[in-house]
């Protein structure tokens, strides 16, 4: 569905050509152009264009949140804490991963007052279940196999777990993953066969791997010594420039290669 409203600069507090959706003073009108697919009407995908107000303070997030809560109730994606914490509205945004309750419409906004398009579609590489909204399954079927937690032997202390801080420091920025699939689905070894188990999955081996805690390293290196596993990376860097939270993600990639290639 496409809206056609007024695209200058609401003053009024009122959106003049709706049927009473809040236009706050100040706003800018932004076009919202979304990837579109409904399983049951299949025929009917493609781009639609919607007329949403936009103000400096919102997140994109908050732009979605206003089409599916004024324009069209049937848009479908995921979000959650809306704080970049969740990681679930991960979306390909003007063809670059992004969360997008971190995309800040005070950097997107025109200073010219000039109207903007915004695309807004799926993450790629992951069936699209409805607009926004892919299986995750195959991405956390990678997850669960590389083991991501801890693995000890039995030998349970009597107090907690001691560990210094050099070596709590060597795999801490690999901690800071959330699981949000933009690495993975910004690879292009993943787009081109799904069965490589991805940025994600290893940096969440990684987290395991150079714990000085755990004790199933070894095998989670077999594991990603397989033929879908850390050789198919090209080093391309594309997971480390999609990750919100700042992990070197092609580091800890080459620091597993390195691990398998002599001994941790
Ligand atoms: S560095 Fe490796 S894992 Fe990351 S995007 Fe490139 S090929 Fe994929
Ligand atoms: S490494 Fe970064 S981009 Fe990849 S899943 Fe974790 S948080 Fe998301
Ligand atoms: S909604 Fe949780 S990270 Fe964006």
């Amino acid at each position: 569905m496409t809206t056609a409203v007024d695209t200058t600069k609401a003053t009024d507090g009122r959106d003049p050509n709706s049927d009473n959706r809040p236009v706050p003073p100040g706003s800018t009108m932004v076009t919202l152009k979304i990837a579109r697919f409904n399983p049951e009407d299949p025929d009917s995908a493609g781009w639609k264009e919607y007329e949403v107000p936009a103000l400096p303070s919102d997140r994109l997030l908050n732009l979605l949140m206003y089409v599916k809560n004024y324009i069209d109730g049937s848009l479908a994606f995921r979000r959650s804490c809306a704080h970049g914490i969740c990681g679930s509205d991960a979306m390909l945004i003007n063809g670059v991963n992004r969360l997008a309750c971190k995309v800040l419409m005070k950097d997107m906004l025109p200073k010219d007052g000039k109207s903007i398009t915004i695309t807004v579609a799926p993450l790629r590489g992951l069936p699209v279940e409805k607009d926004l909204y892919v299986d995750m399954e195959p991405f956390f079927k990678s997850y669960r196999d590389v083991m991501p937690y801890l693995i000890t032997s039995g030998n349970q202390p009597t107090a907690e777990r001691i560990q210094s801080q050099t070596d709590r420091a060597r795999f801490d920025d690999t901690t800071k993953c959330i699981l949000c699939a933009c690495c993975t689905t910004s690879c292009p070894v993943f787009w081109a066969d799904g069965s490589y188990f991805g940025p994600a999955a290893i940096v969440n081996a990684h987290r395991f791997i150079f714990d000085s805690r755990d004790e199933g390293a070894a095998e989670r290196l077999e594991i990603l010594n397989d033929a879908e596993g850390v050789w198919r990376c090209r080093t391309t860097f594309n997971c480390t420039d999609a990750c919100p939270r700042g992990i070197q993600v092609t580091q800890a990639i080459q620091e597993v290669k390195r691990a398998l290639l002599f001994a941790r």
